[in-house]
């Protein structure tokens, strides 16, 4: 048989991905940063960094969508007699003896070796630090002296990418830079290109690029450098091996040191790049007439100019990861998924904390901020690290609603305000600040958070507790029913594309913004039913914790209306409708001619169990099984649209099997999941759970998903596209949190609650005995779980030594031992 061929594997001990051919079937990429200063970086070092906002502080250039893909990152060339290379192959492709690009935890490590050089670059950025810190080792592997010529290189971006792509008849006159080579009193020893366009003007930021060492030359003008007919794999610069020493004025500003390096045979030595980021006081902008005030930079710098430094900030960062990694960590024998749950799920799940939709290879960090309903969602993926930027994004996200309890759909993550470009009017939107909070306070039992002061629209002198935004929001759905008393759909629930208000034949009209005929809409949704009586159920119980009975009772009433709602008219025979359109007609119903059935209303009302007592939630995770489930997992609807239908909005504009219409959109497919571990059918839960699980289908992704092996992607075409199983849109996609979520609570079965841990597992029959180390507030938690081929059902659980009631373990600080049997 032939030999599948494969660009990298796992490596668990070190928590890495390690690729080993640079020809991956699409970049991989990993994120660097984890507060403020962000980096995307390829295998090949492609890629680029911005500070906290991908539009608003972008620090270099980068093309999307390029020829060849991915052109543009940090490039070290070297020059070793006519041979020029990259350790990371690109951008000269000059073909090397040796590569290896090992993604880690917030950090890459990138190796090349040619004619008995290696280059070693290792990129992360530091703990608290607004800078990437790149540390280049260059080692001579050969018997022969090496002298070799080293440019750096990397394309400074005017802050907004959106502009900078547009405003050349601006952008090619503002450009400016300032150069240090020599050492001067108070600079440290090396040298310095900083990037200041605008800076004479409004803005109060620069950014740098220093080497630790001094220079032979540099070049900070991008045609200089490369030529105008050249390209990023032939700089007319480094292909002479003479650097211009050009200083920028206008047109493209760029950063390149030159060193000469000589390396005796057996020797090596480190170079520390820093590319960083500085804000300065407004009155202390300058320390003379137009030159910047570069004392910031110079301690920055300061902090991260050695060898020694650099290696504690990385132990550091690691040390970090550890402490991160180690809160949930669970032990079953099977590194498959071991890996996922215990590496690469929650790691994935920072990231999307982080970047929400904005900064991908497939999000452009220009046309959106943070989400809404992304941002709530992303939270439960990461709250059990840390709980207090959890908090804090709950205050952030909560800031933006308005005072009927709708908001915005987006917000900047610079300036924290909703994003007025898309405006609000989703009306699943609210539901979610429910869920993310919930899963806050029973993270950290920190009840106060209901009494924090939050504004609407951010607008001081508004402030109500937040508490009271939680009631808001779901009153925004009581108070927007449709005829079959039935959540109104707004612009979209969660499938932006399910545009029931929208009717428009003009191709310049956005699907989601332009609502033409909201005017006495029936659009009603059962995806938005499904999610308040969970979201619901949640805040009755919440009310009652903290004593506001009245308030439960007013709740559990609309919920209970709701289901019956949905028993009445939102069940078509063997699944949940998915929703009714304008004009009252049933979407997603077996009278439909396409598109019968969709899993967003499976999902949602399997997980409210609505009628499970009349064998409701059996049928639809049934029909899910015959109608949805392919060999890539279960797809969005079916069959696919193959016709488009206008007062739909834009699902249907999508060729049938891709994206909203008929992908397998993974974000969705936990729904059923959990749908499924409710229900006690932990064989199914467990067979849909591993079809999405990017470790049991990694040899898949080599190459017929094509996008990174160690994350699950946004969509992947469905069982109706004409690539059935190519993967799109990685990293930034709830399906992080929601996996985590599904597998850590759900199938694990170890859910926080507000008295301590429940212990709830729903498993395959095969699934062996398996340990989970749990920490829980202040307590450490060892639990082995005896499944005793059951798929559901806790029989009996032993806490240090004693039986307990029930299946809660109560909280209590310390470390204990718990024995559950099944
Ligand atoms: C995509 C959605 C996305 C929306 C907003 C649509 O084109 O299909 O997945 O949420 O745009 O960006
Ligand atoms: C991506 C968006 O970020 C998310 O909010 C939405 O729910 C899905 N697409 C489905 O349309």
């Amino acid at each position: 048989m032939e030999q599948q061929k494969r660009y990298g594997h796992f490596d668990d001990e070190h928590r890495e991905y390690v690729i080993t051919d640079p020809k991956t079937p699409w970049p991989w990429i990993n994120y660097l940063g984890n507060e403020d200063f962000f980096s995307l970086i390829s295998n090949t070092a492609g890629g680029y960094s911005f500070y906290k906002d991908a539009k608003f502080r972008r620090i270099t250039r980068y093309r999307y969508n390029n020829v060849p893909m991915d052109n543009g990152g940090r490039y070290f060339y070297i020059k070793d007699g006519d041979t020029v290379w990259n350790p990371g192959w690109k951008p000269c492709k000059t073909p090397l003896d040796f590569y290896e690009c090992r993604h880690g935890m917030s950090y890459t490590r990138i190796t090349g070796k040619k004619n008995g050089v290696e280059a070693s670059v290792l990129f992360f950025v530091p703990l608290k630090k607004w800078a990437e810190v790149q540390k280049l080792t260059l080692k001579n592997e050969s018997a022969e002296t090496k002298s070799l010529k080293l440019f750096s290189f990397e394309e400074w971006g005017l802050w907004n990418p959106a502009t900078d792509m547009e405003n050349f008849q601006r952008n090619f006159s503002t450009g400016e830079v300032e150069i240090e080579t020599t050492v001067h009193e108070g600079s440290p020893s090396g040298a310095t290109i900083y990037h200041k366009t605008e800076y004479r003007e409004r803005r109060n930021h620069y950014a740098f690029y220093h080497v630790n060492v001094p220079v032979q030359g540099y070049d900070t003008d991008r045609e200089t450098f490369v030529g105008l007919y050249n390209e990023f794999a032939n700089p007319d610069a480094v292909m002479e091996g003479k650097p211009r020493n050009s200083h920028a004025h206008g047109w493209s500003p760029i950063a390149s040191h030159y060193i000469e390096v000589t390396l005796a045979p057996g020797e090596s030595k480190d170079f520390v790049f820093l590319l960083g980021y500085i804000e300065n006081e407004q009155d202390k902008k300058f320390e003379a007439p137009q030159v910047i005030n570069k004392e910031k930079a110079h301690a920055l710098i300061s902090e991260l100019d050695t060898t020694e430094k650099v290696d504690k900030a990385f132990a550091e960062l690691n040390a970090y990861w550890d402490a991160l990694l180690n809160i949930y960590k669970v032990k079953t024998g099977n590194d498959k998924l071991d890996r996922m749950v215990n590496i690469w799920n929650q790691y994935q799940c920072m990231v999307t904390f982080n970047f929400s939709r904005s900064a991908s290879f497939f999000e452009s960090g220009v046309g959106r901020g943070m989400g809404f309903r992304d941002s709530n969602q992303d939270l439960v993926g990461f709250v059990h690290q840390i709980p207090p930027r959890a908090r804090q994004r709950i205050i952030d996200i909560a800031s933006t609603q308005f005072p009927d309890g709708g908001c915005y759909h987006q917000y900047q993550p610079l300036t924290k305000r909703g994003n007025n470009d898309i405006g609000g009017g989703f009306n699943d939107d609210p539901c979610w600040l429910i869920f993310g909070t919930v899963a806050y306070i029973k993270e950290t039992g920190d009840f106060s958070i209901l009494d924090e002061m939050v504004p609407f629209d951010n607008q001081p002198g508004t402030e109500v507790t937040l508490f009271e935004h939680l009631k808001i929001s779901l009153n925004h759905v009581i108070n927007n029913l449709g005829p079959h008393m039935l959540p109104l759909i707004g612009r979209a629930d969660w499938n932006d594309c399910l545009n029931l208000n929208c009717f428009s034949w003009d191709p310049n009209e956005s699907f989601q913004t332009t609502e033409n005929v909201s005017e006495g809409t029936k659009a009603e949704s059962l995806m938005i039913a499904g999610l308040f009586v969970v979201t619901g159920k949640e805040y009755v119980t919440l009310c009652e914790k903290i004593g506001k009975h009245d308030e439960a009772a007013r709740m559990q009433k609309a919920v209970d209306a709701m289901i019956e709602a949905v028993k009445k008219h939102g069940w078509d025979g063997e699944w949940y409708l998915r929703a009714y359109d304008f004009y009252g007609r049933k979407i997603g119903s077996n009278e439909c001619e396409e598109a019968k059935i969709f899993i967003e209303s499976q999902g949602w009302c399997t997980m409210a169990e609505i009628g499970a007592e009349d064998g409701m939630v059996a049928k639809s995770l049934d029909s899910c099984k015959k109608y949805l489930e392919c060999e890539h997992g279960m797809v969005l609807n079916n069959p696919a649209f193959t016709k488009y239908i206008y007062e739909y909005g834009e699902i249907s504009s999508y060729p049938e099997g891709y994206k909203e219409n008929a992908s397998i959109f993974c974000h969705n497919n936990p729904w059923v999941i959990i749908g499924e571990g409710l229900a006690g059918r932990g064989n199914d839960a467990w067979s849909h759970y591993a079809k999405i699980l990017p470790s049991y289908v990694e040899e898949k992704y080599q190459t017929l998903h094509k996008v990174e092996p160690y994350v699950n992607c946004q969509m992947v075409a469905g069982k109706d596209a004409f690539r059935p199983g190519e993967g799109k849109n990685s990293w930034l996609t709830g399906t992080a949190a929601w996996m985590w979520y599904t597998v850590s609570e759900f199938i694990l079965g170890i859910k926080p609650d507000y008295d301590g841990i429940r212990i709830d597992p729903c498993l395959p029959e095969t699934a062996g005995d398996y340990t989970v180390t749990r920490r829980f507030r202040d307590a450490e938690y060892d639990i082995t779980i005896h499944p005793n081929g059951q798929q559901k059902g806790v029989k009996s659980i032993v806490l240090d030594g004693s039986p307990i009631e029930g299946t809660v373990i109560p909280y209590s600080t310390g470390h204990h031992h718990i024995e559950v049997t099944m």
